[in-house]
């Protein structure tokens, strides 16, 4: 019977080896489980599903200690895990860390997880099911984690109607149409995937959603579903359009100084919590793209921001307000937008504001440099937005394994107190002693039978989640483990494929957006080559007010003689960036206009290297396909022929996007494409 993804990572197929089989049996020989909760039920049946199927046998509930028990539970509500005493080892480990721990009990062996809370046990049970789902030692345990982010998001840009805004795997799989009644299993198998990779929220609903879901009948649809992932530890979020009061709440004015208006909203988050008792907050997208907000009333996106984070503080809920903001009439570099309105208002935030910024300052393209306002705002707390569905990145028919690209933001340095000032130490808070932490994922999930399109979709989005867990996790260590989980723990298909996928990210960036050329992607959809597109109306919607291409040269001149947003970062970032000679070479085009004969470091001239990038990325797609090729033997038919035909399709497209791009270009530099090369096809 078919084979196609729907399981994810949590494959749990019976383990081959005989003995490693035994091996992990007699490590589980019971479950020892005296707490009762919705929770801890959860935990069970994921062991007894994941045992029986990777080990062939059932995980019998036990009451007493025997040799190779599970004991799983907290100091509260387990007797036989308070007498261990761990109080000292749990403490560090707030409220969602987990303990795993290989130890005796009344003389026997025994392994224990647990936790300060419930859902910290869950995670826990995840964590020791990919020990063995990775085949590694379960003997002499003893793995503390904890969470280093505190709210881990993803962001599902669904619309009521099923449609999901940049969605490529189907349509929404929240079935508004059955709901409230109808809690279909694929809710639950959501719940269990976010929980085993430690994603603790969710917001329902696109940033550019109606207000409707604010209405009583949505809200008891919304109700169902927190009620459905509850148990694992996610909780649910909203996005909460600005003119709500006004749409369907029939108010004059939606001004968030107005008290009228500040009491509509009191209210509605008052009827909200009635039916989602720890809902968890609105994500708010407000004047950037046309959305409304607080400047139509000659409001700041503070007085926006918190007077909605009044209206639900008293909830412990909190406010997602977020820093995409733009306007084509504003006739400065888009690139400078966010910061400019809202690095003024740092501190004028209240206490359960977040403000939630994308890893770069235009959007979400293959390379993009960190965004300025990180390490800009040491009073307000902000969260990364990551995009895990690939708008721009080749959507769901290309293989591109987006850790490196989250790695590279959240590793970057901002230099604000110096150096190692990273990003990451932004978001976790570390950095400026921030109290709220968060990282939001734009999600690329939909109803397509394997969640996300394409089945390394699943990847980006068990990645993100690892990354959000612990952002120092390297790249190479989440995708062995994807690959693992996934596919098959044979080394003769972990090494290429591996390579293959921390090859992708930058792959993908030769074929479309070589050395810091960005936005040159079709009008609108985003999909192929456009770099030619021109619109009179919104030159921040074209691609040739970014890539700047003349007769003379190319590339976005944001140094002091152009834009200047490189005026953005701190003084190490500009004088590094703001020189052709020492700005990284990935982010050239991003800062400097150049002439076509400017030298890189190659040795070649800038067209030369443009056409080599182009080339090289199109002749990669190729050996990512001859690779897959070569480990038919390890994967079902399905999903082997499932990437095989998406990598055809990749391959086809990379030629696409070099010809394109090479051929508009040279229609300025005037310049032949480099001997060597072959010839466009
Ligand atoms: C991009 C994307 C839009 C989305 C916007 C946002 O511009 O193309 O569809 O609404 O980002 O993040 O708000």
């Amino acid at each position: 019977f078919a084979d196609d993804g729907y399981r994810l990572w949590q494959r749990y197929d019976l383990i081959k080896d005989a003995q490693k089989r035994q091996y992990y049996q007699e490590n589980t020989t019971g479950l020892l489980m005296e707490g009762n909760s919705p929770t801890l039920t959860a935990a069970r049946q994921e062991l007894e599903m994941a045992i029986s199927g990777l080990l062939g046998k059932p995980l019998r509930s036990s009451t007493a200690i025997a040799s190779g028990v599970l004991v799983l539970g907290t100091p509260q509500n387990s007797p036989v895990i308070k007498s261990l005493n761990l109080a000292s080892k749990l403490v560090p480990l707030g409220s969602e860390g987990f303990l795993i721990l290989s130890t005796t009990v009344n003389n026997k062996k025994a392994t224990v997880i647990t936790a300060n809370s419930d859902v910290g046990v869950l995670y826990g049970t995840f964590h020791f099911l990919k020990l063995l789902q990775t085949q590694q030692d379960i003997n002499n345990l003893a793995i503390s984690s904890a969470p280093k982010i505190k709210n881990r998001i993803l962001n599902h840009w669904d619309n009521l109607d099923r449609t999901v805004e940049r969605g490529y795997a189907g349509f929404s799989i929240w079935d508004w149409h059955r709901l409230p009644d109808y809690i279909d299993q694929r809710y639950l198998d959501y719940a269990r995937a976010n929980a085993s990779i430690g994603i603790n929220g969710t917001v329902l609903t696109n940033v550019n959603a109606n207000a409707l879901i604010l209405t009583k009948d949505y809200l008891i649809k919304v109700k169902a579903l927190a009620d459905a992932f509850r148990p694992y530890g996610l909780k649910v979020y909203l996005t909460a359009r600005f003119s709500a009061p006004i749409e369907i709440g029939k108010l004059k004015t939606a001004d968030p100084l107005d008290p009228e208006v500040k009491t509509w909203w009191k209210n509605k988050a008052a009827e909200v919590y009635s039916y989602v008792p720890d809902f968890g907050g609105f994500l708010v997208k407000a004047n950037s793209e046309g959305q409304p907000g607080p400047q139509n009333y000659g409001r700041n996106h503070a007085d926006g921001a918190n007077m909605l984070a009044d209206a639900i503080a008293d909830k412990g809920g909190i406010v997602m307000w977020r820093a995409f903001v733009y306007d084509n009439k504003v006739p400065d570099d888009r690139a400078k937008q966010a910061f400019t309105e809202f690095k003024p208002l740092d501190g004028s935030f209240r206490k359960n504001v977040l403000v939630q910024v994308k890893n770069g300052p235009i959007d979400f393209q293959p390379r993009e440099p960190f965004h300025p306002l990180f390490g800009a705002m040491p009073k307000t707390p902000l969260m990364m937005e990551f995009q895990i569905t690939q708008e721009y990145l080749g959507q769901a028919t290309n293989l591109v394994y987006q850790a490196p690209l989250y790695k590279e933001t959240l590793d970057a340095d901002t230099y604000v107190k110096g150096a190692g000032s990273t990003v990451a130490k932004v978001i976790d808070g570390s950095l400026h002693h921030y109290q709220l932490t968060g990282i939001a994922g734009v999600s690329n999930i939909g109803n397509d039978r394997n969640w996300t399109g394409h089945l390394f979709g699943q990847a980006n989005w068990y990645c993100f989640g690892r990354l959000a867990w612990d952002p120092t996790l390297s790249s190479e260590k989440i995708a062995d483990e994807w690959l693992r989980m996934t596919f098959t723990n044979e080394t003769a298909f972990l090494n290429p494929i591996k390579n293959l996928m921390l090859q992708s990210r930058e792959t993908l960036v030769n074929y479309m957006t070589p050395l810091g050329l960005h936005h040159i992607m079709g009008y609108s959809h985003h999909y192929g080559p456009g770099p030619w597109i021109k619109d009179k109306q919104r030159a921040d919607w074209t691609s040739v007010y970014y890539h700047k291409a003349t007769a003379e040269g190319i590339g976005f001149d944001r140094t002091p003689t152009g834009s200047n947003a490189l005026a953005q970062y701190s003084p190490a970032i500009q004088q590094k960036f703001g020189n052709p000679q020492t700005c990284p070479e990935e982010f050239l085009l991003w800062f400097h206009h150049l002439k076509w004969d400017y030298k890189v470091k190659s040795g070649r001239t800038l067209w030369g290297e443009i056409c080599q990038r182009y080339y090289q990325g199109a002749a990669e797609v190729g050996k990512m396909r001859q690779t897959w090729q070569t480990i038919q033997a390890f994967v079902d038919a399905e999903r082997f022929n499932h990437v095989k035909m998406l990598l055809n399709i990749q391959e086809k497209e990379a030629r696409w996007w070099r010809d394109a791009c090479v051929l508009y270009f040279q229609t300025f530099s005037g310049r032949p494409i480099p001997a060597g090369l072959e010839k466009p096809t």
